[in-house]
């Protein structure tokens, strides 16, 4: 039992990818994951204030967003049944960020909308962003602190506001709104 736990907890905090995230943390989020079965199904490190629904039904771009799901609390995403989510490589966010594939339906909250989620690579969700049901967004978008995206954007974009609107070209990108 003290061994399978032991080889179990070093399992976790040998990946490369989570290197920049406080062995404490590491630490806290497998208690939560794996003692206490919040997040449980996740395979990944979860940050233990965050909220991960249906991750099978979300497939994850690499290191840097498998850092943000550790280190970024307070995210809240329910990925519905009948929906995904698909986050690109590299792309990123910050705390308090919400995701979902679905809405309750107005009369009737003990149903669902459901429509898929896509973010592009080189995604940043600032603080606080909201994403809502049936949104893409493309590659190189910047999303404000505190927007609330209810509708698709193209690739080198900053959005914000609620709810989100282009404010302007993200940096490095040669488009020109
Ligand atoms: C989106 C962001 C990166 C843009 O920064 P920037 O490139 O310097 O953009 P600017 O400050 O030039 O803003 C451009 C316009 O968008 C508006 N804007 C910027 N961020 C906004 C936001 N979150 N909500 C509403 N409007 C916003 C500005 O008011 C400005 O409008 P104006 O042209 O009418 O004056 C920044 O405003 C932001 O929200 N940062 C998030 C910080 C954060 O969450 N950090 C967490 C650490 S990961």
């Amino acid at each position: 039992m003290g061994f399978g736990l032991l080889k179990s907890y070093f399992k976790v905090i040998k990946r490369e990818y989570y290197t920049e995230i406080h062995l404490g943390q590491l630490i806290l989020n497998w208690i939560c994951q794996r003692m206490f079965r919040i997040n449980a199904n996740v395979p990944f490190s979860v940050h233990h204030t965050s909220l991960i629904q249906g991750f099978h039904n979300i497939s994850i771009g690499g290191r840097d967003s498998l850092m943000c799901l550790a280190g970024k609390g307070g995210c809240y995403w329910t990925v519905f049944e009948g929906s995904t989510l698909e986050i690109g490589e590299g792309t990123i966010w910050a705390f308090n960020v919400c995701i979902q594939t679905g809405n309750h339906v107005q009369g009737d909250f003990g149903k669902f909308e459901v429509a898929s989620v896509k973010i592009g690579q080189n995604c940043w969700l600032a603080n606080g962003s909201a994403i809502l049901a049936g949104v893409t967004l493309g590659d190189n978008v910047i999303v404000g602190a505190n927007s609330v995206v209810t509708k698709s954007f193209p690739s080198n974009v900053v959005i914000a506001g609620a709810p989100a609107r282009i404010v302007k070209n993200s940096e490095g990108s040669d488009s020109l709104l």
